[in-house]
């Protein structure tokens, strides 16, 4: 599939889940910006077959290659991300996955478990990206009991394998172009940000500035009854050149860690 295709439904599947980024994006669009991504992240798990290596698969056949790897130890998240060499206009690809090692007995159970009984179609690496969720039933209870422990474990567990955001590149934007202008303006149309660690994340001196909407809340079919609760965000980043008069392309470990925390509306409240 060609790397159009793949952004296009990608960004169909992500504003349908989260119809502020829609908004966000039109608003931009009336205001004479061009839109570009500036990296667009997924969320997997570290085992065989669904892992990053296997997540990424589409992008690689396109030609993307590893520039980065990060570690969230607070998380217990292992990261990489993806870029074309030469290609200044093609979206970062960034995938974390969680360590199932690293998180309690409870949660590495629930997820091996309930990965027995995946359907193995869903799980060809070509089309991974578009398989959303993948457990079969999900319950609201269980969702919950994830969630006591680790944001990021219940997202998936419901979310699966789709776009967890699409970044907007500040420095593509012409006349918002500061990631505090770009707060300005979103909350003059009365969109909530993340503002766990300040609506800003990372500073100048790192050379990645961030900021992020809070998730927008979906109604789910669980089997223990319907719900809502929070789906994805959209997020804004800045870049800086570092001391070679280039911008800076990696991520920031410390401030991506509150970056995830844009999907916990509970801890935020
Ligand atoms: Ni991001």
């Amino acid at each position: 599939m060609e790397l159009k295709a793949i952004f296009d439904r990608l960004w169909h599947d992500y504003t349908s889940q989260n119809p502020s980024a829609r908004k966000i994006f039109n608003i931009f669009n009336d205001e004479g910006e061009n839109v570009v991504n500036d990296h667009i992240a997924f969320r997997t798990l570290d085992l065989e077959d669904i892992d990053i290596n296997a997540l990424v698969t589409p992008f690689i056949k396109n030609g993307y290659v590893t520039r980065g790897e990060y570690h969230f130890e607070e998380k217990h998240l292992y990261a990489k991300h993806f870029e074309i060499p030469g290609d200044k206009n093609a979206p970062r690809i960034f995938i974390s996955q969680l360590i199932l090692d690293d998180v309690s007995p409870f949660i590495r159970e629930v997820f091996r478990e309930a990965f027995l009984t995946v359907d193995r179609k869903k799980l060809d690496s070509s089309n991974l990206i578009f398989a959303g969720q993948i457990f079969n039933p999900i319950s609201y209870r269980m969702y919950q009991m994830l969630r006591e422990e680790s944001e990021y474990a219940a997202w998936f567990y419901v979310f699966g394998f789709r776009a967890n955001h699409f970044t907007v590149s500040v420095n593509a934007l012409k006349k918002y172009n500061s990631i505090y202008k770009v707060n300005d303006l979103l909350k003059k149309y009365g969109f909530r940000l993340n503002t766990s660690g300040g609506e800003v994340k990372g500073t100048r001196e790192e050379l990645l500035q961030q900021s992020s909407t809070m998730a927008d809340l979906v109604r789910v079919d669980f089997e223990d009854g319907t719900y809502e609760i929070p789906s994805c965000y959209y997020e804004f980043a800045q870049r800086y050149p570092d001391a070679n008069g280039e911008l800076y392309s990696g991520f920031i470990a410390t401030s991506a860690d509150k970056i995830f925390e844009s999907t916990n509306l509970y801890k935020n409240r």
